[in-house]
């Protein structure tokens, strides 16, 4: 089937956000070093990337490096680091030429200081860009954000900027890395896994879910397309009846 034209290119998912997981096994299925896993996992960064900005996804953000990451041997640690620049340099292009603006969610000021300034670089050089925003998830994670979240909101109660009356959803929102972005509306992960893995937690409340054993170096965006339109197929209830929505 040819999911991409029979797709409703008005009711996309506003926001997606997808877990690329199985580098790791798809290098060691071929015999090779977890680096290469993730090497060639940047081809399939880039063509979901693309394919998302060919159909007219608005936002789309991708889990790159966990605040559990850091955890891993310091080769491969250095490796994803190394990948990261020499992607951000060469997708400059990428974004450029499909209109893309590059945005960044995690402390990143854990970075390498080469990985920030390429970073903030390409942040920069594609702020006036509109047609889509590509969020990189780097030393990203959810408690840790949500944690940080708290402080300032109590910082400011403290201080009387705020009152404890006024905390709804939407100030936690502005004070969450994400406060720029929709809620996610379809969240996918590769490789098998049906797991979470500390993402964006909040933002997922009414997120659906797809997972495909697909391992992340072999996806592409026929295989995104096939999952939106396996979202498009989804009743989205938001907590209401069938009928309520019919
Ligand atoms: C999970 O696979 C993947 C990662 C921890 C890193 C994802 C990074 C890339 C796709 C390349 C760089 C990305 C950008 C945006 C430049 P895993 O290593 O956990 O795989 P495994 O579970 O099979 O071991």
């Amino acid at each position: 089937m040819n999911y991409k034209d029979n797709l409703n290119l008005d009711k996309l998912p506003k926001h997606i956000a997808i877990i690329m997981d199985g580098n790791g096994r798809w290098a060691k299925q071929k015999g090779f070093l977890r680096a290469s896993g993730h090497k060639e996992g940047t081809k399939a960064v880039r063509d979901v990337v693309e394919g998302c900005a060919e159909i007219g996804v608005k936002n789309l953000t991708l889990y790159a490096f966990s605040t559990e990451n850091w955890n891993r041997p310091k080769l491969e640690v250095d490796t994803l680091m190394k990948l990261l620049v020499s992607s951000l340099k060469k997708e400059i292009k990428t974004l450029k030429d499909n209109n893309i603006k590059l945005n960044c969610i995690g402390n990143i000021s854990s970075l390498p200081k080469k990985a920030r300034q390429e970073l903030l670089d390409v942040i920069e050089k594609t702020s006036t860009n509109t047609q889509m925003t590509l969020t990189l998830a780097l030393s990203y994670g959810s408690r840790e954000e949500i944690t940080n979240c708290i402080k300032q909101i109590a910082t400011k109660v403290k201080s009387e900027e705020l009152s404890e009356d006024a905390i709804d959803e939407s100030v936690i929102n502005e004070h969450l890395y994400t406060r720029n972005l929709p809620d996610v509306d379809l969240l996918i992960r590769t490789s098998g896994e049906q797991r979470i893995s500390n993402f964006l937690l909040w933002q997922i409340a009414y997120a659906e879910l797809y997972f495909t054993k697909i391992l992340w170096p072999d996806y592409r965006r026929e295989n995104l397309f096939e999952a939106i339109y396996n979202y498009q197929n989804r009743e989205r209830r938001f907590g209401k009846t069938s009928e309520q929505l019919s």
